[in-house]
């Protein structure tokens, strides 16, 4: 059973205004909104691969892939991260399919690690998921089983995991989110 994870940390979503809504400024110099078409080359270039872990070409791929699979009708949602001065530095994809609700990649560029971007952009995906979705609702990823980044996130947001009997490479994660009350 997943654990829970009530997402307060974002304002409930305002669908008349979706996209201020969303708008969080964190302490240092980072905002974080949804995907519009002026990001479309940032997004389609972003580049979150690392040297000697090719299990972080898939997400990038995914990533890059995204804008174009919106034009082509798939439901899928992103949120950038960006920097003061407009530079992209992180992206989540997430979005449903066959009424289940999947993160399907994050990326945070390389020399913007370990800043708290990655973690803020799964909590933001979570939260809107969890304001659209309108009630309590699994939300699922695919972690490979050698990305200990990505299992630390998730770790740290008590996400669990159990192998993926499709893929003995990965594992499935799955967290539980609620709205925030009022
Ligand atoms: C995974 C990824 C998105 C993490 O982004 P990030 O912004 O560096 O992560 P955060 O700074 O938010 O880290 C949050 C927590 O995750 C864990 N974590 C992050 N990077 C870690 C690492 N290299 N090793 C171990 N734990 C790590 C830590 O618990 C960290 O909290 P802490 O800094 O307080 O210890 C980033 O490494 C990345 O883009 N990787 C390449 C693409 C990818 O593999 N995406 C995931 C598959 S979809």
């Amino acid at each position: 059973m997943p654990l829970s994870l009530r997402c307060r940390s974002v304002p409930p979503c305002d669908h008349a205004d979706p996209v201020s809504s969303l708008a969080v400024v964190t302490a240092v110099d980072i905002v974080f909104r949804r995907y519009g078409d002026d990001d479309k080359l940032a997004v389609e270039t972003f580049r979150c691969t690392t040297p000697g872990e090719r299990w972080t070409k898939p997400p990038q791929r995914v990533i890059r892939c995204a804008p174009q699979e919106i034009r082509d009708g798939a439901d899928a949602r992103l949120v950038v991260a960006e920097e003061q001065a407009g530079r992209i530095v992180g992206v989540v994809v997430f979005g449903p399919n066959e009424h289940r609700w999947y993160i399907h990649a994050i990326g945070v560029v390389r020399d913007r690690r370990r800043q708290g971007i990655g973690e803020r952009l799964k909590i933001t995906a979570l939260a809107e998921i969890a304001a659209v979705a309108g009630g309590r609702q699994n939300v699922f990823s695919e972690v490979h089983k050698n990305n200990l980044a990505m299992l630390g996130l998730n770790d740290k947001l008590n996400v669990l995991r159990a192998p993926d009997p499709e893929n003995r490479a990965h594992f499935i994660s799955a967290i539980a989110v609620t709205p925030a009350g009022p």
